[in-house]
């Protein structure tokens, strides 16, 4: 297990984007009005940590600061106040589980539980081979699912122990679910399934079983 600074990781020495990332770069770059370019950090350090395996190191921040003209600080200020910039490698598999009040009350102490004990790392850790980080994060903003991991880009949500445990299988097998509720739940509806609003409301009910009612003609000249 490892649990990786950003003062203690091997630094590359310089970083550049591929040809098809640089395309994409001065797309977003060019929305901006001139001299407000600075304003495409947060897209281009996200394209910049997405091509370097989910981690920023500094050449790719300093690279960033060049693209935009922007003193090196500013964006180091940027990238180490967003949690969702990693400033030193993780693994494969990012899980991050939220234990904040929601999911603590729904169980997330037995899904940290469940990672650690699977894992045999402790949260901030990554496994030996590299393919699994965990870390403690505050609520995602899917309270109503709770307890939830973000693993990578994707939540996994009504979680329990055993829950949590599959989950860790599927990714060491290179299959992770389907993202969303492991429940089954439908977004975000009650456990047991949609309670109201089942059929559309009768005003619009021909949206779904009748074909659209004619547009009234046009005045001439119209
Ligand atoms: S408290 Fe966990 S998602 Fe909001």
């Amino acid at each position: 297990m490892s649990v990786a600074g950003a003062h203690d990781v091997v630094q590359p020495a310089s970083f550049a984007f591929d040809a098809a990332n640089l395309a994409r770069a001065k797309t977003i770059i060019a929305r901006y009005p001139e001299g407000r370019q600075a304003s495409a950090v947060l897209p281009l350090l996200d394209i910049a940590q997405r091509q370097h395996h989910n981690w920023l190191p500094r050449a790719a921040m300093d690279y960033v600061a060049g693209l935009l003209d922007m003193a090196p600080i500013r964006v180091y200020e940027v990238a180490t106040f967003y949690t969702m910039f990693n400033l030193a490698p993780v693994g494969r598999w990012f899980f991050q589980i939220c234990t904040t009040t929601p999911c603590w009350l729904r169980g997330s102490d037995e899904v940290v539980a469940a990672c650690t004990r699977k894992l045999g790392i402790g949260i901030g850790e990554t496994t030996q081979d590299g393919k699994f980080t965990l870390r403690e994060v505050e609520c995602l903003g899917a309270c109503v699912n709770a307890p939830v991991i973000q693993v990578n880009d994707d939540f996994f949500e009504d979680l329990d122990g055993p829950a949590t445990e599959r989950l860790i299988d599927a990714c060491a097998a290179g299959q992770p679910p389907a993202k969303g509720s492991v429940a089954g739940r439908q977004t975000s509806a009650p456990a047991g399934g949609p309670q109201v609003l089942k059929a559309p409301p009768a005003r619009y009910a021909w949206t779904l079983e009748t074909p659209k009612p004619a547009e009234p003609p046009k005045p001439a000249g119209a």
